[in-house]
């Protein structure tokens, strides 16, 4: 398939567009059976995209685009195991990570129930202080090791639901991602070897970032403890690599294995979440599986009208392509998901920031825009400014939980009011009373989604971020992209390697007069320390 194959329906979303350039948001909003047609409710989670800029005619045309290219028929493919990812040949399985996957053939599903026994074996142990340190000691402190698609889930989770009662019992978590040694240093200050576990986690067991910080903190622990023969107590992998992993000194029974058909930033709910399972018990991870398989089983089953990640993907793509907006804002009014932009930031643009097609071809249209954000209400007073006011083109998405912390109701009160308020204010604008009152206008006009979760529980989060996995494999198909590879990364990482030794005072007179120069800087204010 070809995007100019479906010409004709591009042609109806284009005349959409111009005729809806001028009804504002506000007219919009008048249509009350548009805006029912635009509410969904899933797992605890309510999804309004009554405040995007469609009207019913132009959300037609893009459910009949979404019918043209074959949607249905992908999304089956990918959830029956197909080789999707072309450029690594390679399947997409996430989804039978949440137990019970159905399609999937059975030695995979025997493989994921095996490495969860063996995983909740050793969670358990470990909250229930039966896994002791060399000296006998309980582990108090788990420090994560692990970048990208390696990091961020765990990270968002974990921090997300340390309010769950049975979070409260969990050792404490800390991560380490960045090759910045300040990173390492920090998440090590005033930890006990006696009593830290270190888990090291790599798809790929290859990655610098992550080497470089396991070599820090086996060294750190080796210096402190000269104990060869303890690192088994306190040192755990996840990977796909066995054989770097043993390599780096990991024995067989503590390595958990990944698989090459779950993409980095799609991984939480394999090995990669450990430290959620440390964090809230092998119950409340089940919930949070639960919550993404009951994602999985609305984007399977649901009519494309009813679709949540269907129509959260025709509404981007819409938004970026014939709407013109440049940037995603994901707006966050729960502190407990200050990560969440970042774990986006990763799934989105890592997954659709491409300008090939899936057969190679280069395109010619866009694909997904910058996604960025933070945590209201915070953002309001630094940023909020040029949403409302700036020139810039966007779309947003705001998270609201509707449950807040039970001790300070007047808090969230507040917190909800101002989420809201912000996205009223976005969609419908103000025309100031006085013509000498300009700098008051806001046009409002800017499309954006609110979802609010009822309560931050492990369900709803897990049904949130499968909808947002299942809405970039969507908008993969309409951008006919291939979603699941990150080919991009690869020349930076490989640039980094001599411009190192550059740096150790190697021969850098082939590089590029910029990069030498800023090599040269560097050297001589190393020499002048
Ligand atoms: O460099 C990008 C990337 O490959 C991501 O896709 C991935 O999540 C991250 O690095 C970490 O990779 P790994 O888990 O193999 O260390």
């Amino acid at each position: 398939m070809n995007l100019s194959d479906t010409a004709p329906i591009q042609d109806s979303l284009a005349a959409s567009a111009v005729r809806l350039s001028s009804i504002h948001s506000r007219d919009l909003l008048q249509d009350t059976a548009r805006n029912d047609a635009l509410k969904h409710a899933l797992a605890g989670c309510h999804f309004d995209f009554s405040r995007q800029r469609v009207d019913q005619q132009a959300l037609a045309e893009l459910i009949r685009f979404a019918t043209s290219i074959d949607l249905p028929a992908k999304r089956d493919a990918m959830l029956a195991g197909a080789r999707i990812n072309k450029s690594e040949n390679r399947e997409v399985l996430h989804t039978a990570l949440r137990r019970g996957a159905a399609g999937v053939s059975k030695s995979i599903n025997i493989e994921v129930a095996e490495t969860k026994r063996r995983l909740y074996a050793c969670v358990e142990a470990i909250r229930s202080c039966r896994w002791r340190g060399y000296t006998g000691k309980p582990i108090r402190d788990v420090v994560h090791i692990g970048i990208g698609g390696s990091h961020l889930g765990p990270e968002l989770l974990v921090n997300a639901l340390a309010h769950l009662p049975s979070a409260q019992k969990a050792p404490n978590i800390h991560f380490v991602a960045n090759v910045d040694a300040q990173d390492i240093s920090r998440a090590l200050g005033g930890l006990s070897p006696e009593t830290t576990l270190f888990i090291v986690v790599s798809k790929s067991f290859s990655t610098l970032e992550t080497q470089v910080n396991a070599n820090t903190a086996r060294s750190w622990f080796l210096e402190r403890t000269g104990n060869l023969d303890a690192l088994g107590q306190h040192f755990l992998g996840v990977t796909t690599n066995l054989t770097a992993a043993s390599e780096f000194g990991f024995s067989k029974e503590n390595l958990f294995p990944l698989w090459d058909w779950v993409g980095g930033r799609f991984s939480l709910w394999s090995a990669v979440g450990l430290p959620i399972m440390l964090k809230i018990g092998c119950e409340a991870f089940d919930q949070l599986l639960d919550g993404a398989r009951a994602a999985d089983e609305h984007f399977a089953q649901s009519a494309l009208d009813q679709n949540i990640p269907v129509l959260a993907a025709l509404l981007a793509t819409w938004n970026t392509s014939h709407l013109g907006c440049d940037s995603l804002a994901v707006l966050s009014y729960d502190q407990r998901l200050a990560v969440l932009p970042d774990y986006l930031q990763q799934l989105e643009m890592e997954s659709n920031g491409k300008s090939v097609d899936i057969n190679g071809d280069p395109i010619d249209y866009r694909t997904m825009q910058v996604l960025w954000g933070g945590c209201g209400t915070n953002g309001q007073h630094a940023y909020h400014q040029l949403l409302h006011q700036g020139t810039s083109k966007f779309a947003a998405d705001f998270i609201l939980v509707g449950e807040g912390d039970t001790g300070h109701s007047e808090h969230h009160q507040w917190l909800l009011a101002n989420g809201i308020a912000q996205g009223q204010a976005m969609t419908l604008g103000h025309l100031p009373a006085n013509e000498g009152e300009q700098h008051k206008r806001v046009q409002g006009n800017h499309p954006s989604t609110t979802v609010v979760l009822n309560s931050l529980g492990p369900e709803q989060i897990g049904c949130l971020l499968a909808i947002y996995e299942h809405k970039v494999f969507c908008q993969g198909v309409l951008w006919n992209i291939n979603s699941f590879d990150q080919w991009g990364v690869e020349l930076g990482k490989q640039l980094a390697l001599p411009i190192f030794a550059q740096l150790s005072g190697e021969d850098a007179s082939t590089q590029d007069p910029a990069t030498r120069h800023l090599i040269d800087h560097c050297l001589g204010l190393n020499r002048a320390e």
